[in-house]
């Protein structure tokens, strides 16, 4: 199993028609490909997690890295792993929509741009993530 993690920047004038088709695309070839992950849209930037096959993540995110809808599309980490975070959707979508969860989000973003290999702090921010995907509660989280 193997995943990776990169972080960009949205195209000006991104709107919610552009997230839709993105999503979209995304649920069914990661479908097809059994590929699961997470895409958070914050500020301008995304920051996503790619999960599956080494062979089948890299082929999206040579795909991904292509799409004008984004650029200084950054690796951030990528390496094999033992099991996925995010079985359960072939691509979660996450927007944080309160002050404290855009924090959470801020902290990841301004970490991934001061830490050459922010790996261990990604791994907690993506264990997060999950968890409040699920319905936990932010404030049991640990911060980034
Ligand atoms: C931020 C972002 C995330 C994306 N995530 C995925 C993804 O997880 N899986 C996927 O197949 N395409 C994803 N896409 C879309 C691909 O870049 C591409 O448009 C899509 O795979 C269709 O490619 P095709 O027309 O060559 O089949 C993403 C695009 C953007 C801008």
């Amino acid at each position: 199993m193997y995943q990776l993690n990169y972080r960009s920047k949205s195209k000006s004038g991104i709107d919610y028609k552009d997230l839709e088709d993105i999503l979209a695309e995304a649920n069914a070839q990661n479908s097809a490909l059994n590929i699961s992950g997470c895409l958070i849209y914050h500020n301008n930037s995304f920051v996503q997690i790619l999960e599956g096959r080494k062979k089948d993540v890299l082929h999206i995110y040579e795909k991904i890295k292509n799409d004008n809808r984004h650029h200084e599309v950054t690796l951030l980490w990528a390496n094999d792993v033992d099991k996925r975070f995010f079985k359960e959707w072939h691509m979660a979508y996450y927007r944080p929509n309160d002050s404290n969860l855009r924090q959470f989000v801020d902290d990841l973003l301004l970490l991934t741009e001061l830490s050459e290999k922010p790996s261990s702090s990604l791994l907690t921010f993506w264990a997060s993530v999950r968890k409040i995907l699920l319905g936990g509660n932010i404030k049991e989280l640990e911060r980034v």
